[in-house]
């Protein structure tokens, strides 16, 4: 623990100098921005509608952030992904956001000739997302703005072309941009570009989701707010992928199903690599440990749809889903796996269920894990800290997150945590091949949409035991967009509820 900044000074020290570091420390070095969960279905009450709303073509799900690029500044609202490294914006003229509707517009398009802080760099951008998302472009830096913070000669991406309306700030490991991984330079992604300005201490930011039903949350770059998880944060290993610190996944040992009258715990394909990611509204885990909750729960998986329904009626019954990793226990109620929504063909009072089998072995813990999870993202220590959510906080109680180990404040390192764990489907032998290219492509036949991931990195086999050897690449895969993955898979459309 390093949490000395709020402690009283002792003493010796010198009254002056005592007076500036009282005064200094006092004042926690952190940035702290609200986040909106972007969903076309919420703005529609339920009541409202019999008329269906579609998800995927009416929009995605996922957080926003706002941000300005530019002097004069220039608005953005952009998709917060930790799953991807690189900010990227849409111009006017891509052939998206040109189209007569304006679509991009809500969320910015950046105008290069319109900001004196402009600047070229020389380096293009062609990304691929899983769930297929595409954005192509050049590097620029200007002057970012987060609130009141204002960072110079920020890099980002002007996307010439893009498949989303919505740009995207990726917040993962600065080894995993498009730049780092192409050209083999690394420059400072959002994260270490706060630590470098000196808005933070420490590359690392703290995510807090609220509930289902409030669809706001907040980041705080560079600390913690004491006031929004219950009990002690505890910290784990974040799990290499081919021995680099590559994604923010982390080991989940066990998953378990608990009722008032009875409890039942699986491990069928764990320890498994799984990504905390932001990026995607739903969790997706190996089919064989889902089928044993959905049995619990009452759901129904349907084949056709590549999507899950319950009772809507369930969301008042007192069950839990409660993820284990390395004896870290975050319990999330059912009411927060159930969505408000079912989808074309389903039965009359279901609604989609926010778990659904993985496919590809593309192992991820979304919005519907996360938002019962207190997060922590450590990556100057290559950590995660985690709590559970407190959805009724209380008046804020933030700490800095300062340099050096163990240095989120308040949490305790959780002793021989599993710290290497493969994703299923990954053999993960050898090393990485630099400069490695990751894509996913999906392909769509008839109503159904799957997903095939390739990365450059060796993906076949089926081992899925704990192994001595680092975890899937596939569960460390960019995955940004992997919203577009899941709300692919829910099939032709998703209906409000009536
Ligand atoms: C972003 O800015 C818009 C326009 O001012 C505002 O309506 C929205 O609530 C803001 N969202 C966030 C996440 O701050
Ligand atoms: C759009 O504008 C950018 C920046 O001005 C320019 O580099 C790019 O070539 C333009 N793209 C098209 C399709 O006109
Ligand atoms: C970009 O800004 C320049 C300079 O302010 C302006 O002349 C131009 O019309 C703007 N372009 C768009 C597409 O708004
Ligand atoms: C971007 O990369 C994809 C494949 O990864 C390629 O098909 C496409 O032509 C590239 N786009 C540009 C504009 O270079
Ligand atoms: C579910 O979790 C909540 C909050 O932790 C707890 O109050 C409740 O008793 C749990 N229910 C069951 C059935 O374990
Ligand atoms: C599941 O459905 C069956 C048959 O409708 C019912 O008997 C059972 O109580 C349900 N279980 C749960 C957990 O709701």
């Amino acid at each position: 623990m390093r949490n000395v900044f709020l402690l009283p000074l002792v003493p010796a020290v010198a009254p002056l100098v005592a007076a500036i570091t009282l005064h200094k420390r006092d004042v926690p070095t952190v940035v702290e921005l609200p986040l909106e969960r972007r969903q076309t279905a919420a703005v529609l009450s339920r009541r409202d509608s019999s008329v269906g709303v579609s998800i995927s073509n009416e929009g995605q799900t996922g957080y926003l952030l706002n941000l300005t690029l530019g002097t004069p500044a220039q608005t953005f609202s952009l998709g917060l992904d930790t799953g991807s490294s690189d900010l990227w914006v849409n111009v006017a003229n891509s052939s998206l956001c040109s189209a007569s509707d304006d679509p991009c517009k809500p969320f910015g398009l950046y105008n290069a000739s319109a900001s004196s802080d402009y600047k070229p760099v020389d380096a293009v951008f062609n990304a691929t997302y899983a769930g297929g998302d595409n954005a192509y472009g050049s590097y620029a830096t200007d002057t970012l703005g987060l609130g009141s913070t204002k960072i110079d000669d920020f890099q980002f991406i002007i996307a010439e072309s893009s498949t989303d309306t919505q740009g995207i700030a990726g917040i993962g490991y600065k080894i995993s941009t498009y730049e780092a991984e192409h050209e083999n330079k690394e420059y400072d992604n959002l994260p270490y570009a706060l630590v470098a300005s000196g808005a933070t201490k420490s590359a690392a930011y703290s995510l807090w989701l609220n509930d289902i039903r409030s669809g706001t949350g907040a980041i705080l770059f560079g600390g913690v707010n004491k006031a929004k998880y219950h009990g002690d944060l505890q910290t784990l290993p974040i799990v290499p992928v081919y021995n680099r610190y590559y994604s923010l996944a982390i080991a989940l040992t066990e998953v378990s199903v608990q009722s008032s009258s009875s409890s039942s715990s699986y491990s069928d394909n764990l320890p498994l690599a799984v990504s905390l990611d932001t990026g995607t509204s739903l969790t997706a885990l190996p089919e064989s440990l889902v089928n044993k909750i959905y049995k619990d729960l009452n759901v129904t998986y349907v084949e056709k749809a590549s999507a899950a329904y319950i009772e809507c009626d369930m969301t008042n019954k007192d069950y839990n889903v409660t993820y284990s990793f390395s004896g870290v226990e975050i319990t999330v109620g059912i009411s927060e796996l159930i969505l408000d929504a079912t989808e074309e063909g389903f039965p009359t009072g279901t609604c989609i269920f926010g778990l659904v089998p993985s496919q590809e072995g593309l192992n991820l813990l979304g919005d519907t894990f996360l938002r019962s999870a207190y997060v922590v993202y450590d990556l100057e220590n290559n950590e995660i800290s985690l709590a559970n959510t407190n959805f009724n906080p209380g008046d804020d109680d933030i700490l800095e997150i300062g340099t050096g180990t163990s240095a989120v404040p308040g949490a305790t390192l959780v002793p021989s945590a599993v710290s290497t764990a493969t994703g299923n489907g990954a053999t993960a032998t050898g090393s990485v091949a630099t400069g490695s290219t990751i894509t996913a492509t999906i392909t769509s036949t008839g109503d159904s949409t799957s997903t095939a991931g390739t990365t450059s990195a060796p993906t076949s086999g089926s081992g899925s035991d704990l192994t001595s050897s680092t975890s899937s690449g596939l569960a460390a895969m960019s995955t940004t967009n992997a919203k577009h993955l899941l709300s692919g898979l829910a099939g032709a459309g998703i209906l409000l509820m009536v």
